[in-house]
C-alpha cells in the first residue's frame, strides 16, 4: 500500500488497528474452506461508522480497492483479498443496543456475532429468527451482506425478512442511515433491501435495525428415516401443511451421516442409518409433542423415529446435521455448490446428480429441505491452498476441471428450474456462472447500480459484478 495511504489509515484507527505484517494478515487472507487464498496489503479495524467512512474516503481518493470482512465464514470467497486489496474488518463494530421489547426490534453493530445477538434477544424474552452453524463467528453485517439463510428459514425467512433498517458507508464515503424500524415507511427506494445480499459490493454495512421474533421454549426435535429422497420430500410437504409450529426441516443422506459419524455409524439408531433422513424441529409456547406425534404417525417411515429427550440429546442430533461442513472439510476443500431447486424437483435432481460428477470424485448432499435448498459438495478434486499437503491428488478423467464440474452441476440445477445460489451468494466462486441464471439486461442493471453507489469501483471488486 502507498505509505501515504497507510499513514492516513493509522491516523484514523490508531497504529495497532492497521496490520501489515504478513504473519498477522495471513488469517484474514484465506477463506474458511481453504479454497481461496489472497494476500491483504493491509488489514484495517475501524470501531465506528465515522471511522469506516473516513477509511472508504481515503481508499476512494487513492483508488485503493478494499474487501469488507466480518467473521470470514462465507463459503464463496467474497471476503478474501484475492488481488491484494486492503481488508476492512468490522469486528470492532460490536455494540448491542438495548432490545425494544414493545416493537420487538433491536439495533446492532455490523460486527456483532450471531451467537451474541441470540443471547441478547433471549435475555429480553425474544429471539432472533435466523440461525446457522457458523453462529459463533459470523457477524450480522456479513449475514446481511450475504442474505444468509440457515436452519429456521422455513419459519422466519432469510436475513432480508429480519432487516428493518440499515446504516452503511457507500463507495464514495458517504453515510446512509435509516434505522427507525417503522413497519410502514413508503418514502422511496428500499436501500436496506438493496444492500441486503449485495455481498459488500455497494456499501459497507455498519449498523442494522433487526426484527425479533417470539421466544419458544417448548421444543420437539426428531430424526425421521425414509427409504429414499422421494419419500422424504413427500413427508416434508405433509409436515409443512400440518405443523404450524415447524421451526426446521433439514435433509441428510446416508453418505453425509456416515462421514460425520465415522466408526459410530454402524451402531447408530436405525432412523439415522436410513437412506434419506429428516431432522425436524417444532417449537411453541406450549409443549408440541402430542401434535408432532399425531402428524408423524401418518408418515411412511423406514425406521422408528428418533426423538430427542432433553437438550443434550437435541444438541447431539443437531451436531450430526451441523457437523457436515467440517466433516466434508476434513477431506480437503470441497467444490461447494449451494443451490435451490423447486421442492417438487428435488428427488429427480438428487437422482440425476451422480451422473454429472466425474468418477473418482466424492459427492455429499444435504440441506435445508424446507426451503428447497441443497448443499452439493463435490469432494476430492481441489487441494487445499491453506495446507499444501492436503490429501492425495485426485484421480479424475482428463477433461474434469473444476469449472466443468461446477458448470455441469449448475446446468442440472437450471434444467430443474433452480437457482445457482440459494443462500451463500455468488462471491468470487460463482462469478463466471452468473449468466446461467441472470439475463444480460439484469446484469447491466446490477452494473448500473454498482456504478451509482460505488463510483470508483473500490468495494469488493472481484465479487458478484466483477469486471464492471
Ligand atoms: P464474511 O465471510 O466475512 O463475508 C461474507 C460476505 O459479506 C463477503 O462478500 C464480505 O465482503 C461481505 N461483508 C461482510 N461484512 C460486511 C459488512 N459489514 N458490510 C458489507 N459487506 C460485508 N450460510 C447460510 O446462509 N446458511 C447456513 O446455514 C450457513 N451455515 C454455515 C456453517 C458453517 C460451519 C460455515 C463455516 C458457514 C456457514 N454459512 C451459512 C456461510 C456463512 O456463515 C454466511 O455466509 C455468513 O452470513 C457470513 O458472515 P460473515 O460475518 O462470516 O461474513
Ligand atoms: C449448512 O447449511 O450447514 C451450511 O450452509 C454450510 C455448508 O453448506 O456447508
Ligand atoms: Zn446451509
Amino acid at each position: 500500500v502507498d505509505p501515504d495511504v497507510l499513514a492516513k489509515l493509522r491516523a484514523i484507527v490508531g497504529e495497532r488497528h492497521v496490520l501489515v505484517d504478513p504473519d498477522l494478515t495471513a488469517g484474514y487472507s484465506v477463506d474458511w474452506t481453504g479454497r481461496f487464498r489472497g494476500s491483504a496489503s493491509a488489514v484495517v479495524r475501524p470501531a465506528s461508522t465515522a471511522e469506516v467512512a473516513a477509511i472508504v474516503r481515503i481508499c476512494a481518493a487513492g483508488r485503493s480497492p478494499l474487501v469488507v470482512q466480518g467473521g470470514n465464514t462465507g463459503l464463496v470467497g467474497g471476503s478474501v483479498p484475492m488481488a491484494g486489496e486492503i481488508v476492512v474488518h468490522l469486528g470492532r463494530l460490536d455494540h448491542l443496543e438495548p432490545v425494544d421489547t414493545v416493537a420487538a426490534q433491536v439495533t446492532v453493530g455490523a460486527g456483532v456475532r450471531l451467537a451474541l445477538l441470540h443471547e441478547h434477544a433471549r435475555l429480553a424474552g425474544l429471539a432472533f429468527g435466523v440461525d446457522l452453524g457458523a453462529r459463533d463467528s459470523c457477524t450480522i453485517g456479513g449475514m446481511i451482506a450475504t442474505n444468509a439463510g440457515g436452519i429456521n428459514v422455513v419459519r422466519h425467512g432469510m436475513m432480508r425478512q429480519q432487516v428493518m433498517g440499515i446504516e452503511a458507508v457507500l463507495g464514495d464515503g458517504s453515510v446512509v442511515s435509516h434505522l427507525s424500524g417503522l413497519p410502514k415507511d413508503n418514502t422511496g427506494y428500499d436501500l436496506a433491501g438493496l444492500l441486503t445480499g449485495s455481498e459488500g459490493t455497494l456499501g459497507v454495512i455498519t449498523r442494522a435495525r433487526l426484527r425479533l421474533v417470539p421466544r419458544y421454549d417448548e421444543r420437539v426435535t426428531a430424526v425421521l428415516g425414509f427409504a429414499d429422497v422421494k419419500a422424504a420430500v413427500g413427508a416434508s410437504g405433509h409436515l409443512r401443511r400440518r405443523l404450524a409450529d415447524l421451526d426446521a426441516l433439514e435433509l441428510m443422506l446416508a453418505p453425509g451421516i456416515a462421514l460425520v459419524l465415522g466408526t459410530d455409524y454402524a451402531s447408530a439408531p436405525d432412523a439415522l442409518r436410513a437412506p434419506a433422513v429428516l431432522l425436524v424441529e417444532v417449537a411453541a409456547h406450549l409443549d408440541p409433542t402430542d401434535a408432532f406425534a399425531s402428524v408423524v404417525e401418518r408418515l411412511d417411515l423406514a425406521a422408528v423415529p428418533l426423538v430427542a429427550i432433553g437438550s443434550e440429546q437435541r444438541a447431539r442430533l443437531w451436531a450430526i446435521r451441523e457437523g457436515h461442513t467440517e466433516a466434508i472439510g476434513r477431506l480437503g476443500p470441497p467444490i461447494k455448490l449451494d443451490v435451490s431447486v423447486p421442492i417438487a424437483e428435488i428427488a429427480r435432481f438428487v437422482a440425476a446428480l451422480p451422473a454429472v460428477v466425474p468418477d473418482g470424485a466424492g459427492l455429499v448432499v444435504f440441506g435445508h429441505l424446507g426451503d428447497g435448498n441443497l448443499h452439493v459438495n463435490v469432494t476430492g478434486v481441489l487441494r487445499s491452498v491453506a495446507n499444501e499437503g492436503g490429501g492425495p491428488p485426485p484421480v479424475l478423467p482428463p477433461d474434469a476441471t473444476v469449472e466443468s464440474i461446477e458448470h455441469d452441476v449448475l446446468t442440472l440445477v437450471v434444467a430443474h428450474g433452480g437457482s445457482i445460489s440459494a443462500e451463500h451468494g455468488i462471491g468470487i466462486a460463482k462469478v463466471r456462472h452468473l449468466t446461467m441464471c441472470r439475463s444480460a439486461e439484469e446484469i447491466a442493471a446490477f452494473r448500473a447500480i454498482k456504478r451509482a453507489l460505488d463510483p470508483h469501483l473500490i468495494l469488493n471488486p472481484s465479487v458478484l459484478v466483477a469486471g464492471t
